[in-house]
């Protein structure tokens, strides 16, 4: 894209390229977010679609970890249901709760209210967003973009809510799969124009959230997961770097790597040796720290981090956690998570 070849701190796109690099790229998925007390001081002003409506805000809170910490990224603050919402689905986020959908879609009856929109007016917002974002970072370093998978959408949409097993989402696409098909081809179609749209704004690479893609076996992933990603990489690929993640999803690494991604994302249940097997060995992989080990003494947090370069390969690597960070985590140790990546050096 015309504005990454500005940009001066370029290691998060080059390691996107495969490219040769001093040290890997390091940020860290959700850290845009409630370990912050500069974030928590915006969020007791303003709910949470507020937050994600009003560029002035997304775009402030965008930056906010890289102005404490200095990732090599920054993700844009948003959310994936703001698509869903978008789509004439109504979604709550209630505090100490998560994401309410109060009218789940589960039958043909519900999914005909569903719309396909015109994103550029429905999530507009997102693009200012993205203008302002761009403003701000000045070109310092590259923003990201990103979505929901429609699997992971899905989820949401039938189950109506957060849940550990999503048991009403499997059971309308095992028992009425026309109407799940029918959704995930809607929701395919809207988050394509969506990531599109958001290229056009400005984001130097996009990534692809499928947070509950674990959740279904390794064939039921292919139906119903992985061939609508398939169609978002197909349809975004020549235009943008893409990065996929899928939570709990190493059996599918194989198929993941052959898809034209330039990046695929690892949980910490995977070793890095068995994610370089399975992924042919020539992809860039993102990932895997364990979340929960950011809560490990500062000191102890280096020492892996190091260890975790080492595995992975210092090239075709991009330094993240295996998921997003949580809200306990203390600044000093997500401090002290950038900083290894910075201070690595092969000879460790
Ligand atoms: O990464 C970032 O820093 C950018 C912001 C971001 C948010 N959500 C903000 C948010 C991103 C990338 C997401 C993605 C997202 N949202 C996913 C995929 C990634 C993942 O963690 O699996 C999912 C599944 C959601 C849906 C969602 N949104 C849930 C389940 C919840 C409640 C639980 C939680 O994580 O807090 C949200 C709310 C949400 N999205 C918050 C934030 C900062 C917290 C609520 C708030 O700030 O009021």
């Amino acid at each position: 894209m015309a504005n990454s070849n500005h940009i001066k701190n370029d290691l998060f796109l080059r390691a996107l390229k495969g490219e040769t690099v001093q040290r890997p790229p390091v940020w860290m998925m959700r850290q845009a977010g409630r370990y912050l007390p500069e974030f928590m001081a915006i969020k007791e002003e303003y709910d949470f679609f507020t937050r994600c409506q009003t560029p002035e805000l997304a775009s402030e809170i965008t930056v906010q970890p890289i102005r404490r910490f200095g990732m090599d990224a920054a993700i844009l603050f948003s959310d994936i249901l703001v698509v869903p919402q978008a789509m004439n689905i109504e979604v709550q986020m209630k505090s100490n709760f998560g994401p309410y959908l109060p009218n789940p879609i589960r039958n043909q009856k519900d999914l005909d209210s569903v719309i396909i929109p015109d994103v550029n007016q429905e999530l507009g917002y997102v693009m200012e967003a993205i203008k302002m974002t761009k403003e701000k970072l000045n070109n310092e370093i590259p923003l990201i973009g990103f979505a929901g998978s429609p699997w992971t959408i899905l989820c949401y949409c039938v189950q109506g809510q957060g849940s550990k097993t999503f048991d009403k989402a499997k059971e309308l696409c095992f028992t009425n799969p026309v109407v799940a098909h029918a959704l995930l081809q809607k929701i395919t179609d809207t988050t394509i124009a969506y990531l599109k749209a958001k290229v056009a704004a400005g984001v130097d690479a996009v990534q692809i959230f499928d947070s509950w893609g674990g959740m279904l076996s390794p064939t039921d992933y292919e139906t119903f997961s992985w061939q609508y990603i398939q169609q978002i990489i197909d349809a975004l690929k020549d235009n943008i770097p893409v990065i996929a993640f899928g939570k709990g999803c190493w059996f599918a690494l194989h198929t993941m790597a052959r898809s034209g991604a330039s990046a695929l994302g690892v949980d910490w249940t995977c070793s890095a040796r068995n994610a370089r097997y399975l992924s042919g060995g020539n992809i860039t992989l993102q990932g895997n720290f364990d979340p929960a080990r950011l809560l490990s003494p500062p000191a102890e947090i280096k020492k892996m981090v190091h260890q975790m370069i080492n595995e992975f390969g210092k090239d075709k690597y991009i330094v993240n956690l295996g998921h997003g960070i949580l809200p306990n985590i203390p600044l000093e140790n997500a401090k002290a998570f950038v900083d290894a990546v910075k201070e690595y050096k092969s000879a460790f």
